[in-house]
């Protein structure tokens, strides 16, 4: 391994903006980008262009090939995720893989069993945990500040249309609205991932049980969306839970600088509460200090004293250079990074719990039944 940690790219679809974006000199993550592979080949020349990469590849076969590449960040459509992850434990690289880790828990095994025989790095990329305003939150929950957390309220809105947002692709969509690809759910099971995650982080308990109800709206006049939805978590302790709403609107008057949604999570403890508006949209960015509050973190203490933090970074981009930080850093130090896909697993359950409730007439469904599929 040489001074920097050389990375390879695997699939320059929408999200790998800011993938790359994060091995940015400014961001000082002491690794490089050295290769780089898509079957698209207008946007592999686009990308090879903008980051001055040599080495581009159609092929994952040959990319792996390439003997420069100590690790590959894997950024394809989830059902290649197994095959591509197992390809490149194969093939000595520390495999950094983006969530969904996989459709089913027996795919996730071959990966996890592939990474203990090699020996290598394999994490899930969960960029959410490595938001500052959550790491913040984590902060304090740990620090008992609030006490143990008895509610989450992870509210959520997503627009077809807002005053700006990322660009986003029919193709992007396609894939998630399959059920071989995504179970046909694009933002309970893709999106969700990310809640499930966020939520099971900040409960000192694995969750147990899920009830999920979703409705339907049309966008682009042509996809059918699995919006809204309201999810109930539940765990052992019955005096504890949390929820996931997401709302679908035609038009929300919202500035994002990515995709067209925002979330606003707030966290009840047992004597204070801990508000975060935004995370990835813009919405509360020219709020003011009052209600429902300016993007940062917020809480009320024990003795009923509020404060703020304003200075934590609210870009949802650096979410993306912090995780991809922890990766490099991790195989500098020789640790696991974080997300381990032990956890990883779990949460993936928690999500194919989720299908299986919204597919028996949103019945409660104990998180251990799931065994492999919903
Ligand atoms: N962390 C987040 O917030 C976040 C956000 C969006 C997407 N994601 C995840 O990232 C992954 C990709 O999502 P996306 O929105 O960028 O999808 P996308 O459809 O925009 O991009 C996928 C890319 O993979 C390429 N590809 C497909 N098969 C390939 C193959 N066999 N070899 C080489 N390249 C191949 C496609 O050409 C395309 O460029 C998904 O698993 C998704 O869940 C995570």
């Amino acid at each position: 391994m040489g001074d920097k940690i050389r990375v390879g790219i695997l699939g320059l679809g929408r999200i790998s903006t800011l993938h790359l974006q994060a091995y940015k000199p400014e961001n000082k993550l002491n690794a490089e980008i050295v290769a780089i592979c898509d079957k698209n080949k207008k946007r592999l020349k686009e990308v090879a262009d903008e980051y001055n990469v040599e080495n581009t590849y159609t092929n994952i076969d040959e990319f792996l090939k390439n003997s420069k590449i100590d690790a590959v960040e894997i950024l394809t459509p989830h059902h290649l995720h197994t095959e591509h992850t197992i390809k490149a434990l194969k093939a000595g690289k520390h495999v950094s893989l983006q969530k969904i880790p996989a459709l089913t828990l027996s795919d996730m095994d071959k990966m996890i069993e592939t990474a203990k025989e090699t020996g290598l790095k394999f994490r899930i990329f969960e960029n959410f945990r490595f938001y500052e305003p959550y790491m913040k939150a984590k902060e304090l929950i740990d620090q008992n500040i609030i006490g143990k957390p008895v509610k989450i309220d992870y509210q959520m809105l997503s627009a077809e249309k807002s005053l700006s947002s990322w660009p986003v692709s029919l193709k992007t969509w396609q894939w998630r609205i399959t059920e071989k690809e995504n179970y046909r759910l694009p933002t309970i099971f893709d999106d969700g991932y990310h809640k499930h995650s966020i939520i099971s982080h900040f409960f000192d308990e694995p969750v147990k049980s899920v009830i999920a109800w979703q409705g339907k709206t049309k966008v682009m006049k042509v996809l059918d969306w699995d919006l809204p939805a309201n999810i109930i978590y539940t765990f052992k302790d019955k005096s504890r839970f949390a929820t996931w709403s997401v709302s679908m609107h035609k038009f929300f008057p919202m500035h994002s600088k990515y995709y067209g949604c925002d979330e606003y999570l707030t966290i009840f403890g047992d004597y204070g509460a801990i508000y975060i508006p935004g995370c990835t949209g813009s919405l509360y960015e020219t709020c003011d200090n009052s209600a429902p509050g300016k993007a940062g973190i917020h809480w009320i203490d024990k003795e009923g004293k509020w404060h703020s933090d304003l200075d934590v970074n609210t870009d949802w981009a650096n979410s993306f250079v912090n995780c991809s930080r922890e990766f490099i850093e991790a195989i500098r130090e020789d640790r696991q990074p974080e997300v381990n896909p032990v956890e990883a697993r779990y949460i993936l359950q928690i999500s194919l719990a989720i299908i299986r409730s919204l597919r028996n007439d949103f019945r409660e469904i104990k998180v251990k039944d799931i065994k492999d599929k919903p």
